[in-house]
């Protein structure tokens, strides 16, 4: 093979910690990494060849998150392997998986791996604290030896696919059948629960506004585009400082409930 690429867009940076995991199973590739985080890179084209393996990561909200269409739109492929990753909050990922395999498809890529690995979750980091933990790490270390070795054995095809996947929490539910059924629909979080404040902390090393994925954030009036921010809280797990707080009622409640439904610890999920 010729290079390993390592593509994700991770608002609060667990994804591309699980993807360059999952690349530690890939030994003697030259890697280059393509963070699609900010606008400027979302807005070039990436060509990959056949001789190429990509392995892929994005966060998700019982889809692939906001920003989807736009991220897979400059990712070509030219019959390239890939080894798809998703990263969630011990909920649930609903119909993410199958919406990973479809567009990677779609754009040229041959799926040969997918998996799906816990993070504490970026809204409410006491939910799936210390995830990944060294278990974690492990499985995704081997997860990406296994993938390679499948890969070099020609097996492109992915045997064992994913459906969807179900949460032990009512609402949930709920929004995965939503999704289910309206899976051309991207996700975005409702405008009230992006409501947030900068406090007196903030020191303005532009962390924040570096990070952010679509330009949101006015450090000097300290305030926020309401209609641009995605909700993705990278500014809040970011900021050196903690100075970004949600004031958002309505995520204080879902966030209570979902921690409430979600105490069972679950398992990397993998499908070649
Ligand atoms: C707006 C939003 C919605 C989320 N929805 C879900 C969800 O439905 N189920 C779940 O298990 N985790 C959910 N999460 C948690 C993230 O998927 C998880 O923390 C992920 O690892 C974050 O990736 P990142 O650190 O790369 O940004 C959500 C996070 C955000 C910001
Ligand atoms: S990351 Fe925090 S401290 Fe830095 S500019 Fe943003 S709000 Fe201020
Ligand atoms: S302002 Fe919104 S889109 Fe930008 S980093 Fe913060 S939560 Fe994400």
């Amino acid at each position: 093979m010729a290079k390993l690429f390592l593509v994700y867009f991770s608002p609060s940076g667990s994804t591309e910690k699980a993807v360059r995991e999952v690349a530690k199973g890939i030994e003697g590739l030259p890697v280059e990494a393509i963070d699609l985080l900010t606008p400027a890179s979302r807005k070039k084209r990436y060509t990959f060849a056949t001789e190429d393996v990509v392995i892929f990561g994005m966060i998700t909200a019982g889809k692939l998150f906001t920003l989807s269409d736009e991220i897979f739109a400059c990712l070509h492929g030219d019959n390239t392997p890939f080894i798809g990753i998703i990263t969630y909050g011990n909920g649930y990922y609903g119909i993410a998986l199958s919406e990973m395999l479809a567009r990677a498809k779609n754009q040229g890529f041959k799926v040969a791996a997918l998996g799906a690995f816990v993070s504490r979750h970026s809204m409410d980091t006491a939910i799936a604290e210390g995830r990944p933990d060294s278990d974690d790490l492990r499985m995704m270390r081997d997860f990406g030896r296994k993938a390679y070795e499948k890969i070099l054995g020609g097996d492109m095809e992915l045997h064992n696919t994913p459906g969807t996947n179900w949460s032990s929490w009512e609402m949930g539910n709920k929004v995965i059948a939503y999704r289910e059924e309206h899976p051309d629909e991207p996700y975005a979080l409702p405008p009230s629960c992006k409501a947030k404040i900068i406090t007196d902390s903030c020191i303005k090393c532009g962390t924040c506004v570096r990070h952010c994925p679509v330009d949101a954030i006015d450090i000097e009036a300290k305030t926020f585009d309401v209609d641009k921010c995605i909700g993705c809280w990278g500014c809040i797990n970011r900021c050196p400082k903690h100075a970004i707080i949600s004031t958002s009622k309505e995520v204080e409640d879902i966030m209570r409930s979902f921690g409430e439904a979600s105490t069972k610890r679950l398992e990397p999920e993998i499908f070649m």
